[in-house]
């Protein structure tokens, strides 16, 4: 058979050099079609054994990226998907077992499927470029590893390191996969790396061990006393009924301490099931939506260097800084020269602290540079606007800015309520405004709508979309109208806790109803964490646009006019200790429609959403909703997780809850769209 995927040649030192280079992508992943030709190179090489193998990437991004998860989708049965681990599995036996030493040389990543066929080799050398990543992520996606990686990690790195490696999905850099024996050797360029794979060919040694206190934990007697611990530590992360693959891992490693045949079959017999949970499905789904987002923009386009920001508050610093980090050239503007310097020397200590590579530092902090009077804005590929949130004032501004732009720069607003029509009015050409509508706090949200007036030209929407991604975001386009996706869906769902409060319901109760669905915060810690006096802002102008009623608004108010604006002040509806929401322990009874009443209301307005057409897409709104608020992943996303309850009874439970509660839960029209479940 010829190989399409795989490489082979053969050294005068009698060594098969195996490069992986997939056709058509441009990182490697493990598909049926790569996994089934290695099995066959590999039954030739065990009956004319060389002197060793090395197994590496031809392709320049990496080595392998993991298993092709569109493979995954496809799987209809528990059964069937055992078989293809099982098939996996057989493939990495037959490596482990040829009688010759096989190393893997590591360039970039090995991850996932990736990172067990090189566990599956004798040795790992790597190249230690700064780029170098390392692990075994497939807890983020709802299973485990299944190539025998349960298995190999634990022998290879002890209990200890291979379950936190695979709990957590965290990836290692070359320091310390070297420091715990996941790699045996680091080369420092790609030369010296193929030496040091050849080296370990010609000079054969002995498998790395780990030492004897790692080796003890999986012993049989050990592992009961080790175990309450792991499940400790995974349950304050996740809950079973929510993420059953690491409490898998743990059985797994329990039961058979990664000793024996019996530990591969009862990885794939747990893998197969895992596949087929809908947490593993919808992790899925958003691991390819988030893909999706990525693939956005037109590459063709002329890409941003310079960006001129103007604003130095809470937003515009941290925009500014991430461009700069990301290895744009920066200014900043505001109308307050204080205001510029405090904020560059904020963000100037935050990269010093942030950025660990000196070389890379240095030139981060130098792309930042003070502009106070916009002298350089003429310079700037985009312009991002993140002054305060006044039409007025920011028409006034772009009325002075308009004439001082580069001709073929484009404009952006970070506005978060203000529709763009009534911003570009006041420009020459109002084509070139878009709004980039970052999240807060800027550098942990991986999200950014991309929004689109009705003069934004496809050229601006592209140039942005091609900007987020520069800057390492996700770009979501969407329409300009109130609160644009996220804001808009998020009001409704934090009103609603304000009419639970109002009818006495306590706080932590009503948190608790929502992280119990799966949200990482409840909607009151959320209000406070994103500031009261923002929510009480957008809440009312998206509320009012809309023309949607809102709870009694004056306990809010007294809290802003009294300073307690949650999280930033250190009191709001919750009192913050070091970061930390105080909770009362005893917190009275859940409402039993508590909730529907917040996680429906929820839905409604994505459905609302959808039918207006905010967004092109319908799984636009559940990537958006994921990305953007950190609604519950397992669940798909808020139409999805709707989909999935049944279209019928969500509509019947609004109807419910409409009757007790008013008109605020009326279905929306659009929930007839979604009635063909796919
Ligand atoms: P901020 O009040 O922290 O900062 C605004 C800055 O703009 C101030 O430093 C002010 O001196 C400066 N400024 C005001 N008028 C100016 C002018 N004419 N020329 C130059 N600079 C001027 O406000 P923040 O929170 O950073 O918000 C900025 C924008 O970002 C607003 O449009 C807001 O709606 C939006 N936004 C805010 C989010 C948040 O959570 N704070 C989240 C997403 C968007």
């Amino acid at each position: 058979m010829t190989a399409t995927c795989w490489t082979r040649t053969q050294d005068n030192d009698g060594i098969v050099w195996l490069m992986l280079d997939r056709p058509g992508s441009s990182a490697n992943a493990l598909s049926k079609l790569v996994l089934e030709e290695l099995d066959s190179i590999l039954r030739e090489l065990a009956l004319a054994v060389p002197r060793g193998l090395v197994i590496g990437s031809a392709k320049t991004s990496g080595f392998i990226a993991g298993a092709d998860i569109k493979e995954f989708t496809t799987l209809g049965s528990v059964d069937e998907a055992r078989r293809l681990v099982r098939a996996g599995q057989s493939v990495f036996d037959r490596l482990e077992a040829l009688p010759c030493p096989t190393v893997a040389m590591i360039e970039g990543f090995a991850l996932g499927g990736g990172l067990e066929l090189a566990l599956a080799c004798r040795h790992r050398v790597a190249l230690d470029d700064g780029r170098l990543t390392l692990g075994l992520p497939e807890v983020m996606l709802g299973i485990h590893p299944g190539f025998g990686g349960t298995v190999r990690s634990v022998r290879l790195l002890g209990a200890a390191n291979a379950l936190d490696l695979m709990l957590t999905g965290r990836n290692l850099r070359a320091d310390k996969a070297r420091k715990i024996g996941l790699v045996d050797a680091l080369a420092r360029d790609a030369d010296s790396l193929k030496t040091l794979a050849r080296d370990f060919v010609l000079n054969p040694r002995a498998p790395y061990r780990p030492p004897l206190l790692q080796r003890a934990l999986s012993w049989a007697p050990v592992r009961p006393f080790v175990k309450p611990r792991l499940v400790a530590q995974v349950r304050s992360k996740a809950r079973q009924e929510h993420y059953p693959a690491p409490y898998a891992l743990i059985d797994l490693w329990s039961k058979h301490g990664a000793q024996g045949a019996a530990a591969y079959e009862a990885e794939a017999d747990s893998i197969a099931q895992l596949f087929l949970t809908p947490t593993a499905r919808n992790l899925v789904r958003v691991f390819l939506l988030q893909d999706a987002l990525k693939a956005q923009g037109d590459k063709t386009l002329k890409a941003a260097e310079r960006v001129h920001v103007i604003g130095a508050g809470v937003m515009g610093a941290d925009i500014a800084a991430l461009c700069a980090t990301r290895g744009l050239e920066v200014t900043l503007q505001d109308r307050d020269a204080a205001i510029v310097q405090t904020a560059i020397q904020q963000q100037h200590a935050k990269m010093a602290e942030r950025i660990k590579d000196p070389t890379r530092r240095d030139a981060a902090i130098a792309r930042l540079q003070a502009d106070v009077d916009g002298a350089r804005v003429g310079e700037a590929d985009v312009v991002i606007e993140a002054i305060v949130e006044r039409a007025d004032v920011k028409r006034s501004v772009f009325a002075a800015l308009e004439p001082r732009l580069k001709h073929d720069a484009i404009l952006a607003t970070n506005t978060s309520s203000i529709k763009l029509e009534e911003l570009s009015s006041a420009l020459q050409r109002p084509e070139r405004l878009v709004g980039l509508h970052f999240f807060n706090p800027v550098a942990m949200m991986p999200l950014v709508e991309i929004v689109r007036g009705t003069s934004t030209d496809e050229t601006t929407m592209n140039r942005a979309i091609n900007l987020a991604r520069r800057i390492d975001k996700l770009p979501l386009p969407c329409r300009s109208s109130p609160g644009f996706l996220v804001n808009r869906v998020l009001v409704p769902y934090m009103f609603e806790a304000m009419h639970a409060a109002q009818e006495g319901i306590s706080k932590e109760i009503i948190d608790r109803a929502a992280m119990d669905f799966g949200m990482p915060v409840g909607p009151v810690e959320l209000s406070d964490m994103v500031g009261l006096d923002v929510c009480l802002h957008v809440g009312t102008i998206v509320s009012n646009a809309l023309g949607k009623t809102t709870p009694d608004l004056a306990p809010l108010q007294q809290l802003v006019a009294a300073g307690k604006l949650g999280k930033k002040s250190g009191e709001g509806l919750y009192h913050w200790v070091a970061g930390k929401p105080q909770r009362a322990p005893a917190a009275g009874v859940m409402p039993a429609d508590l909730q529907d009443r917040l996680m429906l209301i929820l839905a409604n307005e994505c459905v609302a959403a959808l039918r207006e057409g905010l967004v092109d897409r319908e799984e636009w709104i559940d990537a958006g909703m994921i990305f953007g608020s950190g609604y519950a992943p397992f669940r798909g996303g808020p139409l999805q997780a709707a989909r999935d309850r049944g279209v019928d009874e969500c509509v019947q439970r609004l109807q419910e809850l409409a009757a007790r509660y008013g008109s605020r839960f009326t279905p929306d029209p659009g929930w007839e769209r979604l009635r063909p479940s796919r």
